[in-house]
């Protein structure tokens, strides 16, 4: 590609994910930022980046799929190559995720294919797992089911509560996601028919290592 890649951005809290991907200066325009909650943070870390926001209220559609139609459309019209969840928390419609297929990502708190939707530093804990992690995977219409990209392990410590875990996993999902889209950026990292990396079908996740 000889533009820099057009990202867009979901978001639904702080945005922090979302502040490490700009923070990263990636060879990449961004697009949009959108979110479902006029308050998230994350539109305020866009705004201060010059960024485009737009804001749907799920309140204002009838049923999900509509709200979903209107948001996605938003983010449609702003032609990006890539769409990256960072934080964003709703369940997409089937029938808009298709649409994306190949071009979205998202990061999910937990080595997955364990533990996806929420609580996952309790699920985690209350497994007596010894190691956690973070995971960046294509979207698909299966919730936090689609392939995984990328992942980055911690391992647990004695006494570690929920709110710990959290707290040293967020460090090691901000190497992790920007990381994943410098990747996509550069070409390493594609879809055809599932990912690519280097031209190879990826059938296993790479570590945050191999990225960097
Ligand atoms: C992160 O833990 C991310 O993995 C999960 O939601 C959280 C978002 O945090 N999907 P932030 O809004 O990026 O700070």
């Amino acid at each position: 590609m000889d533009r820099p890649l057009r990202v867009a951005a979901l978001a639904s809290g702080r945005g922090s994910n979302l502040a490490a991907l700009i923070a990263a200066r990636l060879p990449v325009e961004f697009v949009l930022v959108g979110s479902d909650k006029a308050k998230a943070g994350a539109l305020t870390v866009a705004a201060e980046a010059g960024i485009p926001t737009v804001h749907v209220s799920p309140r204002d559609f009838a049923d999900r799929v509509s709200f979903d139609r209107a948001l996605f459309g938003k983010v449609a019209e702003a032609k990006p190559d890539l769409l990256v969840l960072a934080g964003y928390m709703r369940i997409i419609d089937a029938s808009v995720v298709a649409d994306w297929e190949g071009r979205a990502i998202n990061i999910h708190p937990s080595l997955l294919p364990k533990y996806r939707g929420l609580h996952t530093h309790r699920q985690c804990l209350d497994a007596g797992d010894t190691e956690h992690g973070a995971s960046v995977h294509f979207v698909t219409a299966e919730l936090d089911g689609g392939p995984v990209i990328a992942q980055a392990r911690i391992p647990v410590m004695p006494g570690d509560t929920e709110d710990a875990l959290a707290e040293r996993l967020l460090v090691e999902e901000h190497r992790l996601l920007p990381a994943v889209v410098k990747a996509i950026a550069s070409g390493r990292l594609g879809w055809s028919n599932g990912p690519t990396f280097d031209n190879q079908s990826l059938s296993s996740p790479l570590s945050l290592r191999t990225l960097l």
